[in-house]
């Protein structure tokens, strides 16, 4: 939805010895069986600096950039070809229940409740048996174009509709296999799953029951219908998928009475999505304590598809973007996330308990099902002088008593901005994916834009932002003081996004290589190299300083350089989303998002002047959200 809305070489490269020892083979089964099989999927062969194979060695970048590109095609690097896998509307594959797509989006609300989601953005792969060639993507679908959802778009709003809606938000969950050198979605399979707007989930943590959780048809504040504006993901070592909750303020319709606690979340009079005029738990006047049960991390655990998704509360309510993990010597979790909203703020959580191992017959996901409930959270404040602080959001420490409107822990954690507000925090340019170097133990965070920063009475600009109207982005980056606990961290810039060219000084940026705007998507691949995805909204594109920038894209960056090279440009404004790995390395899992998006995310069906209809260009037909597979032709290496 309408997101405007609103020297590395390090000292201490055994910070985290779980990851830093991945290369050696007896760890690794270590670690197998400690954690299960899953671990694998996190552990990943490729993120150390192990032999790889089709290419271990050379070049940290070792594919020819491409040009910028406004094609209403994806264009990939010389050697690879890109396949389209999964687009909205096409079955998952449960057994018996395969409705197949329409060009005319006429499937109706039932039938999409058991098709893939609209707009896929964050996604994971789990390899099955530790396969790089059979595995479970999740893919979080994190919202809409009504406009392009219904066969006549948004004219007779119905209840039909907003069920539509509803499922083609949340999560698709398929397996996939490669089979003679081209990946295919494996139908039926019993791992096939949709998640919607309406999948009951569990409550985790300090909130769970608490009295502003607590709704007429949920009394025990313990049980929510659905997650939806699922934007980035993360893994868990433990084997499951963490998903974010973020532009879900947009879904809530406040009418004329909004409370300050309310308008701090972005509430307004009328909703962007119109679900609350037939569901009325959109309706914030008739059951205000919905807004509470929605900007949580939720947990997922992809292998197992009777299990019942939880909302983790003790992680803090946002406008989440995901949520990555890191693993302390000791064996706990620290989970980073941040907000993706102007001017909020950065996280992390460090469990109070150890990753418990599989065994006595229970899967590593079922061993650690209440990790992440029991811990603390922490906010950013970045000084000056590169150095920062983590600041412990305690009931009953500092400002965050009664007295200040925090009754009890859980109200911290429903209200974490206000939370933040009063501790000091650090404003951000919008906090969108992290990832974290399993070499270094950096944290690398990508702050999209803030064309607000520095503008009227908004706030100026600081170290960490630098820039007034913020219109390119930068990517930041810390490493904290000992262990991934730690209170203090050092920080500084990877990198400020934009043309070197642009006219305006706070446009040009400082990228080494191929240039780009808008940060948004970041991880880590085989061999070190870090993915990064942009984001330049529909309105921006190819205009202005953003005229020589082309279609959103993908690059690759050699963190130990700073070089930067350009991978992979989308259709016409579309997003790339996620970047997944096999363990191999030989296949990238990629994700299209919106392509043809209009200024208004909200498209005309009969408009003769749709600017793409990727990837069927059917005559009848529309643009559709896809998951690609990235492969090099020779089978080697991505990005080697
Ligand atoms: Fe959904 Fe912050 O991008
Ligand atoms: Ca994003
Ligand atoms: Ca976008
Ligand atoms: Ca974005």
């Amino acid at each position: 939805m309408a997101k405007d809305l609103d020297s590395m070489e390090d000292s201490n490269r055994s910070a985290n010895p779980s990851i830093h020892e991945v290369c050696d083979p007896t760890r690794r089964v270590w670690l197998r069986q400690s954690f299960g099989a899953a671990a694998s999927v996190w552990f990943a062969p490729w993120l150390a600096s192990c032999a790889l194979p089709g290419g271990g060695r050379g070049p940290a970048l070792g594919f020819k950039g491409i040009a910028p590109s406004t094609a209403d095609a994806v264009v990939v690097a010389e050697g690879y070809e890109a396949q389209v896998l999964a687009p909205w509307g096409e079955p998952v594959g449960i057994a018996g229940a395969m409705p197949a797509w329409k060009q005319d989006a006429s499937n109706t609300a039932a039938e999409q409740a058991l098709q893939i989601g609209q707009h896929h953005d964050g996604m994971q792969f789990f390899p099955l048996e530790g396969s790089s060639t059979r595995g479970l993507l999740a893919i979080n679908h994190e919202y809409v174009d009504d406009g392009l959802l219904h066969a006549d778009g948004l004219r007779n709003w119905t209840v039909e509709k907003v069920r539509k809606s509803q499922a083609s938000h949340g999560i698709s969950v398929i397996e996939v296999e490669l089979r003679g050198g081209r990946w295919q979605v494996v139908r039926p399979s019993r791992y096939a799953r949709r998640i919607t707007a309406h999948t009951p989930f569990d409550v985790g943590g300090p909130a769970a029951g608490h009295p502003l959780m607590r709704t007429a048809a949920d009394p025990a504040g313990r049980r929510i219908l659905g997650t939806f504006a699922n934007c980035a993901t993360g893994l868990t070592p433990w084997g499951t998928l963490l998903s974010g909750e973020e532009n879900w303020y947009g879904y809530f319709a406040g009418g004329e009475t909004i409370t300050p606690d309310q308008r701090r979340w972005g509430l307004r009079p009328t909703a962007f999505y119109r679900w609350a005029e037939h569901d009325p738990r959109f309706d914030a006047r008739k059951h205000p304590n919905e807004f509470h049960r929605v900007g949580w991390i939720i947990e997922v655990d992809p292998m197992d598809p009777a299990s019942t998704p939880v909302k983790r509360t003790a992680l803090g309510r946002a406008a989440h973007e995901g949520a990555w993990v890191a693993v302390t010597r000791d064996g706990r979790a620290v989970v980073y996330t941040g907000e993706d909203a102007r001017f909020e703020y950065i996280y992390k959580f460090v469990s109070r308990d150890r990753i418990a191992p599989a065994g006595n017959g229970r899967t590593a996901a079922q061993a650690n099902r209440q990790l992440l409930d029991h811990g603390t959270l922490y906010v950013a404040r970045f000084d000056a002088d590169g150095r920062g602080r983590w600041i412990p959001m305690v009931h009953g420490q500092g400002p965050l008593v009664p007295a200040r409107g925090f009754a009890d822990p859980g109200e911290v954690l429903i209200k974490t901005r206000q939370a933040s507000d009063l501790l000091g925090a650090t404003k951000m340019d919008r906090p969108e994916w992290m990832a974290i170097d399993p070499a270094s133990g950096w944290v690398y965070c990508t702050l999209t834009n803030n064309s607000s920063r520095g503008v009227g009475t908004n706030p100026g600009v600081d170290p960490a932002n630098p820039r007034a109207d913020n219109t390119m982005g930068q990517i930041i980056r810390w490493k904290e003081d000992g262990d991934f606990d730690g209170d203090a961290f050092s920080w500084n810039h990877l990198l400020l996004a934009g043309d070197p060219a642009a006219e305006r000084p706070d446009a040009k940026g400082n990228i080494q290589g191929d240039f780009f705007a808008c940060p948004d998507m970041v991880a880590f691949g085989p061999r070190g190299l870090l993915w990064i995805g942009c984001d330049v909204g529909p309105a921006a594109l190819n205009k202005g300083e953003m005229s020589r920038i082309g279609n959103n894209q993908m690059l690759a960056c050699d963190v130990a350089t700073g070089e930067v090279r350009r991978f992979l440009a989308g259709p016409v404004n579309s997003e790339l989303t996620s970047a997944a790995f096999t363990p191999d390395g030989t296949t990238l899992f990629v994700n299209v998002q919106h392509p043809g998006e209009t200024p208004s995310e909200r498209s005309n069906p009969d408009d003769p002047r749709r600017v793409s209809n990727w990837p069927d260009f059917h005559p009848a037909g529309r643009p559709r959200s896809a998951t690609l597979a990235i492969r090099r032709k020779d089978g080697g290496v991505i990005g080697s």
